[in-house]
């Protein structure tokens, strides 16, 4: 059997503050910082991952500004990407109703062939946080509601469930066709 690699644009998208770079950061460098520093219009970074002994996953990760949702220039950041992380803070109720705001703005941008959205998963991060600010019931709605592929908590403090979230929409993105 032959080697097979991937190579999957992922989008990293969701409200100032959430916590994106910082996930991105952990899952790339391993590094953590805590103070903040926002993006200005897109960072990029890429993570292999080895996913069976003959198959490899190029993931391009594009980690926008949450800012950029005001800014028009989302069209042109999204082309062409095979999947989304959408990320919200459990400290800040706004960010989770404002993910709903970003799933339209990727759904309406983003088509694939067969009509179909790009499967997106939802990032509750600074989960080691307490107490939080929001139910694991009103994500499991909003997930369910709102055509997520799964939601997942995650820190970047911690390195909380960043594989397990990639692994998770590897899994969808390789099953497109
Ligand atoms: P923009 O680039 O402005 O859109 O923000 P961002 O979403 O990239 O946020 P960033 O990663 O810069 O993090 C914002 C702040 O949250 C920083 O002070 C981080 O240290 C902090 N932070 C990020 N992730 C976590 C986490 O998992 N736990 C805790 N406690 N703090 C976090
Ligand atoms: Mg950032």
């Amino acid at each position: 059997m032959g080697s097979r690699d991937y190579l999957f644009k992922v989008l990293v998208i969701g409200d100032r503050e959430v916590g994106k770079t910082s996930l991105v950061q952990r899952y790339v460098n391993d590094k953590f910082s805590k103070h903040y520093k926002s993006t200005v219009g897109v960072d990029f970074a890429v993570k292999v991952i080895q996913r069976s002994d003959t198959e490899t996953v190029r993931l391009q990760l594009w980690d926008i500004a949450g800012q950029e949702r005001f800014a028009s220039m989302t069209r042109i950041y999204y082309k062409e990407a095979s999947g989304c992380f959408i990320v919200f803070d459990v400290m800040n109720p706004t960010t989770l109703n404002n993910s709903l705001k970003w799933k339209q703005d990727l759904d309406s941008k983003v088509i694939r062939a067969d009509g179909s959205p790009v499967p997106c998963m939802l990032l509750a991060n600074k989960c080691d946080l307490s107490p939080w600010e929001v139910t694991h019931e009103s994500i499991d709605q909003f997930s369910i509601k709102n055509g997520f592929a799964g939601w997942v908590e995650t820190s970047a403090k911690d390195n909380k469930n960043i594989n397990e979230a990639a692994s998770a929409l590897i899994e969808k993105m390789v099953m497109q066709p």
